[in-house]
């Protein structure tokens, strides 16, 4: 069956991407001003920012369009004594009457959406800003190694108790528009059964760092700072966060 952050891909995020790790969070945490701070979290998935977060004690509303990792946010939040505000929305359509001090877009996640949704998606953030806001975007940037395989190859297996998921993919890269396109498989096998399957189109937009920025700017944010966070994820693990104020 066809999903998008279905229930078995969920569960393999979850085993393995469950909390963001110190630097990461601390950078993020570095750009709230006081507690009176409100923090969006578009795209914010099993809560893997959004409960590092709350357990600082800071406001933050989060949305993602998977019931599946939403529902693993509020379990695990739940086990912590916390109550997120989290909600089902898809960025392209997101409107709201709160307005925030903060937006952030950790882990890559912008890089998900197609270039037909990025205008709209920009523009509904912009709307959802105080005066004086900032938002804080991840992207996928393009790199030279690219693997491609045409057929599926097993690329994580995680054991749950009785069980376990299998994980495969495919990839391609279409040069052209610089999308990475993945296929994902995921396999729950019970005593050498398989149980349920998923496959899933993961399509990653690849940006030049110059590209973006100049894209923020023709959105019409007037300042984009950029930042390399290095081993921000884990030593040899950097990332790059470009910070957006209009
Ligand atoms: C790689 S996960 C990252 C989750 C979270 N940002 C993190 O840092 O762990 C990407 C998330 O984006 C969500 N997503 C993808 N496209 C979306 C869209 N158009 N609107 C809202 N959420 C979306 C997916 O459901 C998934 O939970």
């Amino acid at each position: 069956m066809n999903t998008y952050y279905g229930d078995l891909c969920t569960k393999v995020y979850e085993s393995d991407k469950s909390l963001a790790r110190n630097k990461e969070v601390d950078f993020y945490l570095s750009f709230i001003k006081d507690k009176s701070t409100k923090v969006l979290e578009p795209m914010c998935g099993n809560g893997r920012l959004l409960i590092p977060f709350m357990l600082e004690g800071i406001q933050i509303d989060g949305f993602d369009l998977s019931e599946h990792m939403l529902e693993v946010c509020q379990i695990k939040a739940r086990k912590l004594n916390l109550n997120p505000n989290v909600f089902i929305g898809k960025i392209e359509d997101f409107k709201t009457d709160q307005l925030y001090d903060l937006i952030i877009i950790p882990f890559g996640s912008f890089s998900l959406l197609p270039d037909e949704l990025v205008a709209n998606s920009l523009t509904n953030l912009k709307l959802a800003l105080k005066k004086g806001g900032k938002i804080l975007l991840t992207i996928v940037t393009k790199s030279d190694n690219i693997n491609e395989t045409s057929t599926w190859k097993e690329t994580n297996r995680i054991q749950f108790d009785q069980e376990f998921i299998v994980e495969y993919r495919t990839v391609e890269y279409d040069k052209g528009n610089s999308l990475l396109n993945t296929q994902l498989k995921y396999e729950l096998i019970q005593n050498e059964d398989l149980i349920k399957s998923e496959i899933m189109d993961f399509c990653i937009r690849l940006y030049e760092r110059k590209e973006f920025e100049e894209l923020l700017y023709l959105q019409g944010f007037q300042h984009v700072v950029f930042h390399e966070v290095v081993n921000g994820y884990g030593e040899g693990e950097s990332f790059n966060v470009f910070e957006c104020t209009l």
